[in-house]
C-alpha cells in the first residue's frame, strides 16, 4: 500500500479538552493523519466550532458522538452532521432497525450526491463484558451480539462500523469486503498499551481487515508526535506490500 493510502487510514482522536489545544495538535498533524476525530467532550464544550476550525485546515473530521434516540431525532441530527461536512459520524446500533434505515434514507434524499458523510454504528461498546449485557437483560456473548448488529447496520444500509481489532474478521466474513471497519485500540509495537486492553498493531489490524484505525495517545504521548504518526503510517504501509 502506499504511504499516501495508509495515511488516510490514520484517524486522530482529538482528546483534549480546550479548542487552543485542539487548534495546536491540528495544525502539528495535517497532513500526517488521514481525519481528526471530535468526540463527545471536545463537541459539548465548544461545538460546532471545533469542526470548523479543523476543516479550516483543510483536514477532514469524524464526529463521533454516537446517536442513540428516536429514529426521527438521530435522522435529523445526522442531517446537521452532513451540513457540517464532515465524513464519518456514528450512532448506535442497539437503537434499532427502524432508527439506522430511517437516518441513511433521510440523509440519502437529502444528500443525493457522493458528497455525504459515512454512517458507522457502534456494535457493543468494548468498555461492556458478557455480564454488562447480561444485567441489562441481554443473553448472548458479546460476540455474538456484536455480529449480529452490525449485519443489521448493514441491512439497515449503514456503511459500516466501530469495532475492536478482535472483532474485525468476524465481522469481514459476516459482512462483506465493502462493508467499513473503524478500529480503535491499536497499539504500533514501539508505544504503551495505556489502558487498552484487546489490542493488535496497526499491521495487524489492517491484515485482519480494518480501512481506519483510530489512535490517539501513541502518537500524542511519544517526544515527536509527527514522527509517530509517520512510524505508525510506515507499519500500515509495509503491511500489504
Ligand atoms: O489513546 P487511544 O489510542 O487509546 O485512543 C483511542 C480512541 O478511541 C479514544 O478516543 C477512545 O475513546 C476511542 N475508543 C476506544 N475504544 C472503543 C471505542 C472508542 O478506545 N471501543
Amino acid at each position: 500500500m502506499t504511504r499516501d493510502k495508509a495515511r488516510s487510514r490514520v484517524i486522530f482522536a482529538l482528546d483534549v479538552d480546550n479548542f487552543d489545544s485542539a487548534k495546536r495538535w491540528v495544525s502539528l498533524l495535517k497532513g500526517h493523519v488521514g481525519m481528526f476525530k471530535v468526540g463527545k467532550q471536545l463537541f459539548t464544550a465548544y461545538g460546532p466550532d471545533v469542526v470548523r476550525m479543523i476543516e479550516g485546515f483543510g483536514a477532514e473530521v469524524f464526529l463521533d458522538l454516537k446517536y442513540h434516540d428516536i429514529p426521527n431525532t438521530v435522522a435529523s441530527a445526522s442531517i446537521e452532521a452532513a451540513r457540517l461536512k464532515v465524513k464519518l459520524f456514528n450512532l448506535h446500533a442497539l437503537g434499532g432497525y427502524e432508527m439506522m434505515s430511517r437516518t441513511v434514507e433521510r440523509l440519502h434524499r437529502e444528500f443525493p450526491g457522493k458528497d455525504r458523510p459515512a454512517i458507522l454504528a457502534v456494535t457493543i461498546l468494548t468498555s461492556s463484558t458478557t455480564e454488562t449485557l447480561r444485567d441489562v437483560g441481554i443473553a448472548s456473548p458479546v460476540p455474538e451480539i456484536v455480529v449480529k448488529l452490525a449485519v443489521l447496520a448493514r441491512k439497515a444500509g449503514i456503511d459500516g462500523v466501530v469495532a475492536s481489532p478482535l472483532e474485525v474478521p468476524l465481522i469481514r466474513e459476516a459482512c462483506g469486503s465493502d462493508f467499513l471497519i473503524v478500529t480503535p485500540g491499536v497499539r504500533p509495537a514501539f508505544a504503551s498499551q495505556d489502558d487498552q486492553k484487546r489490542i493488535m498493531t496497526p499491521a495487524e489490524a489492517v491484515k485482519a481487515g480494518s480501512d481506519f484505525l483510530v489512535i490517539g495517545r501513541p502518537i500524542s504521548a511519544a517526544p515527536d508526535p509527527q514522527a509517530a504518526a509517520e512510524a505508525i503510517i510506515e507499519e500500515i504501509a509495509s503491511a500489504e506490500r
